[in-house]
């Protein structure tokens, strides 16, 4: 066994492998009821403004911190300085947190590739209570989460070259085929045109302070940012793939699955008549509904719809799982194979606990925090930690690192031009630790849970105060 660090074997698989963990339920089913709730267009374009000014610059500079340092998540704070520790541990925890629901959603769409073909539609009426009783039952959703949760840990236990690599490669163009097939499909529906307004004209009217930081968490969950997922992957890049090019590239394709998502959803939903407003049942409730509607091709679509959602999740949560996988093997000195079933094992018993706290505990909430677990996880990490984890890498990559050390390692040793690099740099290093500082700040203070967002700010400055004895 050598100790050489794995790779990734060529460009194009990384550029798959990163694409797919940025594309995933975050777009497909996140982004569509995120926009129905938040007035549409209005959101989109608040959103659009976070990922490329913001999330872009944020992505660019994990990928450099993890080539720069060769390390993953914490690792990569921790080699640089001790006081930095936490900002990585915050990382970690935030992977094994969205890792404590995004398999119960995993499992719905697994569950519901086989619905599709197995009678779900033929009686759409029953779409909606089918859902609810689905999901809040205490075993059937919890037997397609583990099977959901197999598929990952196959893929990780084979390693970063031949599981991960592998797995997007082939993944990543069946993912665009079959959405981009059942978004064309939406499109030529008669009354299509109601949802591309809904979807592209803004209405400002429903912004609030919310909105913001709604959008802004979103960036960064669909952007895989703020918790040094990109900073692991970026961990194992060759020395000459181009990195500024890189991050374009995710984050053009991480958009386009979004507004894809949002062109397969919303004018099929305008077309029979439905609301947008539906919430995180959305794609379940809604999507069966419409392609019940079409007659015998309803359920192949679906079915290709439900596989799509899954292999999109599928390649986000091994890269969730690779997080935690790389801090184990990296600072712990584990083997892999250790490394994922452990984690694996700890990630599903939160899973459970989130997937019962939609059913028979959906009564209980988290003392003083009031709410059950799968919203604890949920937005503990999308409206907190990974708004912080993005501020924190954007002070570390500004402020504690040497512009000429990140230009150096940017240009490839000078070999490759990045003619916007002060722009670059003066966006990470002022815009987005103010930008999000403020939408943190004051979204916060709008919240639903203002309890959950004080826990959260608070867990974050006292894992800071210990720092160096992380
Ligand atoms: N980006 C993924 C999605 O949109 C989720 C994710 C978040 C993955 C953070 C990795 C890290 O579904």
């Amino acid at each position: 066994m050598g100790t050489e660090r794995e790779n990734w074997s060529t460009r194009f698989g990384f550029l798959m492998a990163a694409a797919g963990s940025a594309v995933g339920l975050g777009n497909i089913w996140r982004f569509p009821y995120l926009a129905g709730a938040n007035g549409g267009g209005a959101f989109l374009l608040i959103y659009l403004g976070f990922v490329f000014f913001i999330g872009a610059t944020v992505m660019l500079a994990e990928f450099t911190v993890g080539r720069m340092t060769q390390k993953s998540a914490v690792g990569a704070y921790k080699s640089v300085s001790r006081n930095w520790t936490f900002a990585g541990i915050i990382g970690v925890l935030s992977a094994f947190l969205i890792m404590g629901f995004y398999p119960v959603v995993g499992g719905w769409a697994t569950a519901y590739v086989f619905k599709s073909v197995t009678g779900l539609l033929s009686e759409p009426s029953a779409i909606p209570s089918a859902f609810g009783a689905f999901i809040s039952d205490p075993v059937r959703p919890l037997a397609w989460m583990f099977l959901y949760m197999l598929f990952n840990i196959v893929i990780v236990i084979r390693g970063v070259g031949k599981g991960i690599e592998t797995a997007s490669k082939v993944l990543m163009p069946m993912l665009i085929l079959l959405l981009f097939s059942v978004a064309g499909y939406g499109m030529t529906l008669p009354g299509a045109i109601e949802g591309f307004r809904f979807l592209f004209v803004p209405d400002f009217s429903a912004v609030t302070a919310r909105t913001f930081l709604a959008a802004l968490g979103q960036a960064f969950f669909s952007l895989s940012l703020g918790m040094g997922c990109m900073v692991t992957y970026g961990s194992y890049l060759a020395k000459d793939t181009k990195l500024a090019s890189s991050a374009a590239i995710v984050t053009t394709m991480d958009t386009m699955f979004a507004i894809t998502a949002g062109v397969a959803i919303f004018p099929a939903l305008f077309a029979f008549g439905m609301e947008p407003t539906e919430g995180p049942g959305l794609v379940f409730v809604v999507v069966p509904q419409i392609f019940a509607q079409m007659g015998f091709i309803g359920p192949v679509l679906s079915m290709i719809f439900f596989i799509a959602l899954m292999i999109a999740a599928l390649t986000s949560s091994v890269s969730l799982l690779e997080v935690v996988v790389a801090y184990l093997i990296d600072e712990k000195k584990w083997p892999r194979k250790r490394a994922v079933i452990t984690t694996s094992v700890v990630m599903l018993v939160f899973c459970t606990l989130a997937s019962l706290s939609l059913g028979i505990w959906s009564n209980w909430t988290i003392p003083v925090l009031g709410v059950g677990f799968f919203d604890f996880f949920d937005i503990l990490t999308d409206k907190v930690f990974l708004a912080i984890g993005g501020m924190l890498i954007a002070i570390f990559t500004g402020f504690r690192l040497k512009k000429e050390d990140l230009k150096r390692e940017i240009t490839n040793e000078g070999t490759v031009p990045f003619a916007i690099f002060e722009l670059w740099y003066f966006l990470l290093k002022y815009v987005t630790p103010v930008a999000i500082g403020f939408v943190a700040f004051f979204g916060a203070r709008a919240a639903a849970q203002p309890a959950l967002m004080v826990f959260g700010f608070s867990f974050i400055a006292i894992l800071a105060l210990f720092s160096k004895k992380l």
